[in-house]
């Protein structure tokens, strides 16, 4: 098998796996008992808080374990919405977010919050100046995605948040689902006041993440009950995801010191090979995240393209945007101004750490020979 789908899901690394496994068994109890095996549970949770906050490199109090990207994004954006309505009710966006936050925004504009969405240049990144001249004086939140899903691109999250550290009073979101462990992200005075991170990205586990709340930011909470994670996300916590995500953490950071040079050359690897085949069009940006490569056939539908590859047990992906109007469209490369014929024969191989340069050429290897295959349903 050749699994190269890793911005959808990752394979659980076996170390995460065992911690998993162990904690669940020895420290099932609920950290809110207070007996001695609540007790222990609850330390438990809190080391774990101060490892993830130390390999973050920010506060241990400005971690909430969550359920991953989709949760964090609505605690973040709604949370903020909620809590800062009576200051203002505007909110900036991108027209390239996850449908997390996209969707999010969506749904608060039903409710009467005023929504901006900016667009992209072809490659697939905002313009600072445009973030800057979208701030009006309602303005409660800016959400903007580190890297998109579907094309990789990297959005300018440093200078936007130098940006919002001059208003004080609006927050700055940053969706890191498909950046941890790829794209250094400095959290740590940077402007960022709230970033979301989820686990089987990384590794990890389904059903893992965080969100990081920097100290003193306040949000409106999705759920109510048991006052756990600061009041932010009540809920008998899920210890043994929290300490499997936070072994995921520590070894794709490992992974991302050692190993990045070795992606990106495999990322260019796959890049010149597409280049030479003349039916495909790349749409992943030059300056992109290292692990995502996204092209078009036109002509060719791309389900067609991912069961013939398959069948020889390669795996990759489409995606297609389940909130545009054409249900096989892409929004992400429409958003690019891409044509349509493009956007709707867009293709997504996603590496990780764990694939090599034969697997590449055996993709590529493979492609050409469907293509050969397909030209009949092309024409
Ligand atoms: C950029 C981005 N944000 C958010 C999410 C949602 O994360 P999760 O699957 O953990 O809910 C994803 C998942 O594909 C993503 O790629």
């Amino acid at each position: 098998m050749i699994y190269l789908d890793n911005s959808a899901t990752t394979k659980p690394h076996p170390e995460v796996l065992k911690s998993f496994q162990q904690v669940s068994s020895s420290f099932f109890a609920n950290p809110s008992s207070i007996h001695q095996l609540g007790g222990e549970t609850e330390k438990l949770l809190y080391t774990s808080k101060q490892q993830a906050a130390t390999l973050l490199n920010v506060h241990e109090d400005e971690i909430i374990f969550t359920s991953g990207g989709t949760e964090g994004n609505n605690i973040a954006i709604k949370g903020i919405a909620l809590q800062h309505q009576a200051r203002g009710k505007h909110i900036i966006t991108t027209e390239i977010e996850h449908p997390s936050v996209y969707e999010a925004c969506k749904s608060l504009e039903s409710l009467g919050f005023d929504v901006t969405y900016l667009p992209v240049s072809q490659d697939g990144v905002i313009s600072v100046s445009d973030v800057e001249q979208a701030i009006r004086p309602d303005t409660i939140l800016i959400s903007i995605m580190h890297v998109n899903n579907e094309i990789g691109s990297i959005q300018p999250i440093e200078e936007i948040g130098q940006i919002a550290k001059k208003h004080p009073k609006l927050l700055f979101h940053v969706d890191y689902v498909q950046g941890l462990g790829k794209v250094p992200l400095v959290l740590a005075d940077s402007g960022i006041d709230l970033c979301t991170m989820s686990g089987h990205k990384i590794h990890g586990l389904k059903g893992t993440g965080i969100l990081y709340r920097r100290r003193g930011i306040k949000l409106f909470p999705l759920f109510h009950g048991g006052d756990q994670e600061y009041k932010i996300r009540s809920g008998t916590e899920n210890l043994a995801g929290a300490v499997a995500f936070v072994k995921a953490l520590r070894l794709i950071k490992e992974r991302e010191r050692l190993e990045i040079s070795t992606l990106q050359q495999l990322h260019q690897q796959l890049r010149q090979e597409l280049q030479k085949i003349d039916e495909i069009l790349i749409n992943t940006p030059k300056d992109s995240a290292p692990h995502i490569m996204n092209f078009s056939i036109p002509g060719l539908k791309p389900e067609v393209m991912i069961h013939t590859l398959g069948k020889q047990g390669i795996f990759i992906s489409t995606k297609s945007a389940c909130s545009s109007k054409d249900l096989d469209e892409s929004r992400i490369i429409k958003a690019c101004g891409y044509s349509q014929d493009r956007s709707k024969s867009a293709l997504r191989v996603s590496l990780s750490y764990d694939n090599t340069q034969e697997e590449i050429n055996a993709l590529v290897v493979q492609l050409k020979e469907a293509l050969t295959q397909l030209k009949e349903v092309m024409e």
